[in-house]
């Protein structure tokens, strides 16, 4: 079987290394020339971890190539996949522009019947868009070659994206032709022998389920940031409350921590465009606008929490940031929490130097030398005020106390992940701040 991942990113690489590993042969294109041609050299252009090796071993194996045409990699190909970006526009809808123009291209360039799989996050009727920019680009060429437009969703992680990849908890795919229910229950084969379900629904249920899903964890983080916020005022520990409502199967404990805010490419654009949608369709989607706003003010929330320990007079002082990727185990940066965290600090006049295991490449193409980058965590540490825990990285989970006091000119923490144990902290003299816990 051959496929071609049309979007070379976190989702099209990945999927496309993915599928290569189960001996299907994959051609991976990207417009952008400098990514391809550094994965022709074997060069990632993003961290995750175990794609290196899987990607270096399915190009020696000869099941994955890479191009910038998208006419070529159509050659033969039984099954195309659109895995591009759709950013937030403006007043927040996704922005099709990109998978319009791979749709344009596939229309162009079709030449025997296909499946044509949307994999970007799109909102609802893009299937019908993508197959009206198709069947206008063969109208012009005098032509009716058949092809089926379907829906699948993708639901890696970032961060875990292979494992979530190769060992999904389902697979979601809208179809509207037996023909192409059966090329991608063929494809996606080898996922399910573990038991896994593919759940076969019409295109519109399929492409609403994917913002359905981000929506709702993106409501979990909220909920739980505001009972956090409850938490201080009452003086109960956000901790115990998750571990209390997590044990009921019904809630389940997974999504439930309370920290900095939601950030990453997915869930503030996907809730955005959910919400836009709604408002298109006449319905005014209450709970989405109240998960947003708590949100935006959740990432704000650890920066007052400085400034009121400092007496609102952070100028000057020296403030060290412990991770800036989104989550971790990613050098994604869009979106991060730890950007409006800098944000309002330097607005304040606070010195920042950040360390992170591997997004400080990415936050320099971000925001520059506008903060100073530490080689370790503790260089970080050297002569700080105070030091802010941003993302829970392993490594920062356990970190020598001492080491750390004797490096800090105060000993201040403000834990924003709720990694730390409060009493150890303070027995070893710090001045311990957390979300949602005295
Ligand atoms: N990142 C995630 O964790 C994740 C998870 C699930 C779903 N998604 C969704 O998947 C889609 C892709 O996300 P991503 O994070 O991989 O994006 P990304 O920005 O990392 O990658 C998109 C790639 O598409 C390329 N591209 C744009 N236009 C192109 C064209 N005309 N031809 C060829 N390539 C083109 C870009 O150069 C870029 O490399 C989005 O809709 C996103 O919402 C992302």
């Amino acid at each position: 079987m051959k496929i071609s991942m049309i979007g070379t990113g976190y989702v099209g690489l990945v999927s496309g290394t993915c599928f290569a590993e189960t001996g299907v042969s994959v051609t991976c294109v990207d417009i952008d020339e400098k990514k391809i041609n550094g994965l022709k050299q074997g060069i990632i252009p993003i961290y995750e971890p175990g794609l290196e090796m899987l990607v270096k071993k399915n190009m020696q194996k000869g099941t994955l190539q890479f191009s910038t045409s998208i006419a070529e990699s159509m050659v033969d190909a039984e099954v195309i996949f659109i895995a591009v970006g759709t950013p937030p526009d403006e007043d927040g809808s996704a922005d099709l522009q990109y998978v319009l123009a791979v749709a344009r291209e596939i229309g162009k360039n079709i030449d025997h019947y296909m499946v044509v799989v949307n994999k970007s996050t799109v909102p609802v009727g893009t299937g019908q868009k993508v197959k009206q920019a198709i069947i206008e680009e063969q109208r012009k060429r005098g032509v009716q070659i058949p092809f089926d437009v379907v829906s699948n969703p993708e639901f890696l992680k970032e961060g875990n994206a292979i494992e979530d990849f190769l060992r999904p908890d389902r697979i979601v795919i809208g179809v509207e032709s037996p023909e192409a229910e059966k090329v991608m229950r063929r494809l996606y084969k080898p996922f399910i022998l573990n038991n896994h379900p593919i759940v076969f629904m019409d295109i519109v249920s399929a492409e609403l389920t994917k913002y359905a899903a981000n929506a709702m964890l993106a409501t979990r983080i909220s909920f739980m940031n505001e009972i956090a916020r409850l938490c201080e005022r009452v003086g109960a520990d956000v901790n115990m409350v998750r571990k209390g409502i997590g044990s009921d199967p019904r809630i389940g404990n997974k999504f439930l921590y309370a920290g900095v805010g939601y950030g990453g490419s997915c869930f503030p654009k996907d809730v955005k465009a959910l919400i836009k949608t709604s408002s298109e369709y006449g319905y005014d989607f209450k709970i989405l606008k109240s998960v947003e706003q708590v949100n935006e003010e959740q990432k704000s929330l650890i920066a007052q929490k400085v400034m009121k320990h400092f007496n609102n007079d952070i100028k000057g002082k020296k403030i060290a940031i412990w991770g800036l990727s989104f989550k971790p185990n990613t050098d994604d940066m869009r979106e991060a929490p730890s950007l409006t965290i800098i944000k309002i600090l330097k607005e304040h006049g606070a010195n920042i130097t950040a360390f992170d295991p591997v997004a400080m490449d990415e936050c320099k193409r971000k925001i520059g030398n506008s903060i100073a980058y530490a080689p370790t965590m503790y260089d970080a540490l050297h002569e700080a005020n105070a030091v802010v825990l941003v993302t829970e990285w392993n490594e920062f989970r356990l970190p020598d106390w001492q080491k750390m006091k004797a490096l800090m000119k105060e000993n201040v923490i403000f834990d924003g992940r709720n990694i730390y144990e409060p009493d150890e902290v303070k027995e070893a003299g710090f001045i311990y701040y957390g979300i949602g816990r005295i």
